[in-house]
């Protein structure tokens, strides 16, 4: 007997699309299975203002395949030059959906991000007023903190500030890889939300780096230790409304990710919902695996759950292609390390 699994339409809180011939390569491995996705404003020149969003998301609709559907949620880049007045206007216009906070050096592309979180304040206050979330790449970039201390210490010294300098400021905690952020974000209350990618339920940094340096599993946040990588299991398989899948799906050609300096970034758009249901079945918790692709999301950001669904099947090993091809060169699609059963029908 097949086994089968129905659910709503999935969202993706957190993806990153690009521009030109990786847009035009990658759009359709989300939008096959995702109704809409928060799009990540970190392009270079970065999506700033509303007369960028609008041509960014005229672009993405521009290469989105004729027989698709598929809705991009608009961000914009914070900067410290954020005009209040124009992110209003772009987010009243319907739009834009978030804002984006980048401490600046943070990760690829975030050069323009926040040095001085004072200069954003007027911003983050009309935020509060209009409720428009703020996403958070939580990250301090001191140069003295150990890279797998920075999420933690990003909570302590700027997202607890913000948020109570800002307590009816909507806030989600971006892609959390540590159990610190786990607990941050379960004792929030309802104005903050926290995505979990794919990866991160999956990978820990033993995968990364125990017999041989693994580039296609280097990402930002970096991997960290087993006990956090299970903290995010728990929080994923729950159910708890604060926590919804953001694959951070983040692709770079494999001549940038195989590198003597490596891009960040693992590209999981292709099978994410095969590793997802894999994922949540081992944890035996197949009937949670709604409320985090498709419910949690939409209940979070205000916006509607999707209409139709998607229906998983289960069966013999799945196989996916290892790389997809674009014009600038192969992206490496994000290897789970186990066998995945559950595929999505077409
Ligand atoms: O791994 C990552 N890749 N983390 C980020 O924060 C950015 C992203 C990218 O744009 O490649
Ligand atoms: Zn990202």
């Amino acid at each position: 007997m097949t086994q089968t699994l129905t659910l709503r339409r999935p969202d993706d809180w957190h993806l990153h699309l690009r521009d030109g011939a990786m847009l035009q390569a990658v759009l359709p491995e989300t939008a096959r299975h995702f109704a809409r996705a928060i799009i990540m404003p970190n392009l270079v020149p970065p999506v700033v203002t509303r007369a960028d969003a609008t041509a960014y998301r005229g672009r993405i609709m521009a290469a989105l395949p004729a027989d698709m559907r598929f809705e991009p949620l608009m961000t914009l880049y914070l900067t410290e030059d954020t005009d209040p007045a124009d992110l209003a206007a772009a987010a009243e216009s319907g739009l834009v959906k978030a804002v984006k906070l980048y401490p600046a050096g943070a990760t690829t592309n975030s050069a323009s991000g926040v040095k001085d979180f004072d200069k954003v304040r007027p911003v983050l206050e009309k935020m509060a007023e209009i409720g428009l979330p703020l996403c958070v790449h939580g990250e301090v970039t001191d140069a003295d903190i150990d890279i797998f201390d920075r999420e933690a210490v990003f909570i302590d010294r700027v997202l607890d500030p913000i948020r109570r300098a800002n307590p009816a400021l909507k806030v989600v905690m971006e892609h959390i890889t540590t159990k610190d952020g786990v607990e941050y974000a379960r004792a929030g209350g309802d104005t903050l939300g926290a995505t979990i990618t794919t990866h991160h339920l999956i990978i820990n940094r033993n995968h990364m780096l125990v017999g041989g340096i693994k580039p296609h599993y280097y990402c930002l946040p970096v991997a960290k230790r087993e006990v956090h990588r299970l903290a995010l299991r728990d929080a994923a398989t729950s159910g708890d409304a604060t926590f919804f899948l953001g694959t951070d799906s983040a692709p770079h050609i494999d001549p940038l990710k195989e590198n003597a300096c490596g891009c960040a970034g693992c590209f999981s758009a292709t099978n994410t919902l095969s590793c997802l249901a894999e994922v949540f079945e081992q944890d035996g918790a197949l009937d949670k695996l709604e409320a985090f692709t498709s419910l949690n999301g939409p209940a979070f950001y205000g916006l509607p759950e999707n209409e139709d669904t998607i229906i998983l099947t289960k069966g013999d090993p799945v196989t996916y292609p290892a790389k997809i091809d674009t014009d600038d060169g192969p992206v490496t699609v994000f290897d789970p390390g186990f066998a995945l059963h559950w595929q999505v029908q077409a």
